[in-house]
């Protein structure tokens, strides 16, 4: 078992779309008749948590997650969802400490720490999102260095089986022009740099088998070279993952590999 045999993970992330339960069924109803199965290649959608129920009842060709959960499991919690009511309505995966999330939810790393603890508790695939706002900044790799070493804090090797990191530097997300994109060893620098501090925390023998997954812009015609020479073990993919025939075409070149 190495790297290399690791399955590939595809994982989209609706944010906040669609505007309706009535679009969002009709999104599901294309994904489920667009995707092929792959032995290799694990996909999985992440919906809005009011939208859950209704996808897994009617996606089958793939795995369900949430964009993001609260740390207390139930509770006087205003408006929060805890990880164990996510399972109970179907996700498999939570995407934890998204930079959309940072900004907009002033989430700390101290905050995504207790959200992954709450989501590897609970069963559910953690999916921990890095990655620096700028290239600009002298000391990005520090920045996510802080990252992941705060986010995991505590976070036992026993645990780590469920664990998924996300590189996505914020630069590149949504970006027209990912300047960056089309030379992958940026995104290879910073997954072996990664995977050096997972070697760190964990081990070797455990650090290998978390995936390493790349997110900012992925298209179906970007996916090949990332999970090659970017070398990376999936993606995370926003608004391609909007259009069932992009997400399938992601999915497909993945499976190639
Ligand atoms: P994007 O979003 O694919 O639209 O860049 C990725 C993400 O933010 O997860």
């Amino acid at each position: 078992m190495g790297i290399l045999t690791m399955k590939k993970y595809i994982i989209a992330n609706w944010k906040e779309h669609p505007a309706t339960l009535v679009e969002a069924k009709k999104m599901i109803r294309e994904l489920e008749s667009a995707l092929s199965a792959y032995k290799n290649v694990v996909p999985v959608v992440c919906v809005p948590s009011l939208y859950l129920t209704e996808t897994r009842a009617a996606l089958k060709k793939a795995e369900c997650g949430v964009q993001d959960i609260f740390w207390r499991e139930s509770g006087s919690y205003t408006g929060m969802i805890g990880a164990g009511m996510a399972k109970s309505a179907g996700a498999a995966y939570a995407i934890i400490g998204h930079s959309e999330r940072r900004e907009y939810a002033g989430e700390t790393n101290d905050m995504t720490q207790k959200k992954i603890k709450s989501a590897l508790a609970a069963g559910l695939f953690a999916v921990l999102c890095v990655g620096e706002k700028t290239r600009e900044d002298d000391d990005y790799i520090g920045f996510v260095r802080d990252q992941v070493k705060e986010g995991l804090h505590g976070i036992s090797a026993r645990r780590a089986g469920k664990l998924i990191i996300t590189y996505e530097p914020v630069w590149a997300i949504s970006s027209q022009k990912p300047k960056e994109l089309d030379s992958p060893e940026t995104t290879k620098e910073m997954s072996i740099f990664i995977r050096r501090l997972l070697v760190d925390m964990y081990g070797q023998a455990v650090a290998v088998r978390i995936p390493i997954l790349y997110g900012g812009s992925v298209t179906s015609k970007n996916t090949h070279t990332l999970l090659t020479d970017g070398g990376v073990d999936g993606v995370l993919v926003g608004r391609a993952s909007l259009t069932a025939k992009e997400f399938a075409k992601i999915v497909d070149e993945a499976a190639l590999l």
